[in-house]
């Protein structure tokens, strides 16, 4: 009948303050997510394109064999110099980036970024940015060094085990 569907019935007192209360720390969560985004400068808005990790690969590849300048780490990761200016590439994995960026200050680069496996973090310290990079996808951030010195570059998604190990640095000369 009628009467027995649950949208005629009246909402009770004790459940009208819990929805009530649910309703605020929604408005509250998402208040303090937009905040982290625009004055924490965390998880920015970035042009996002669809891109495989081979097409990805091979363009950080070209990068790496044109401009390598050293090789750094007992990896032996390539520390890659591109003319200012330019498009630079950084690619994750379990559990490191690669390769190790040098930019010039106050030149402007196309930074390109991607996850080849699981979801990873580029946070840049003390620059306090972050990104996400999300497997299967092209990010890119147009950025301007301001200032030299060597930044640490830190995986802020939880990726597993290796997790707490990786870390990179970039450099601003
Ligand atoms: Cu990669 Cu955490």
């Amino acid at each position: 009948p009628a009467d027995r569907l649950w949208y005629k019935h009246p909402i009770d007192r004790v459940e009208g303050t819990w929805i009530a209360i649910a309703l605020t720390w929604c408005i509250i969560l998402f208040a303090m997510m937009t905040g982290w985004h625009i004055w924490g400068k965390q998880n920015l808005s970035t042009e996002t394109y669809r891109s495989t990790s081979a097409q990805f690969m091979e363009k950080t590849q070209a990068m790496v064999d044109k401009y390598t300048v050293r090789t750094e780490t007992e990896e032996k990761i390539p520390v890659v110099a591109p003319p200012a200016g330019s498009d630079v590439y950084l690619l994750a994995r379990l559990w490191s980036f690669w390769p190790i960026l040098e930019l010039e200050k106050d030149k402007t680069y196309r930074l390109h970024l991607t996850a080849l496996d699981y979801n990873h973090g580029f946070s840049l310290q003390p620059a306090n940015i972050n990104i996400q990079m999300v497997p299967g996808f092209e990010h890119v951030v147009t950025v301007t060094p301001n200032e030299s010195g060597t930044y640490s570059l830190v995986c802020n998604e939880y990726c597993g085990l290796g997790h707490h190990r990786m870390v990179s640095r970039l450099y601003v000369k």
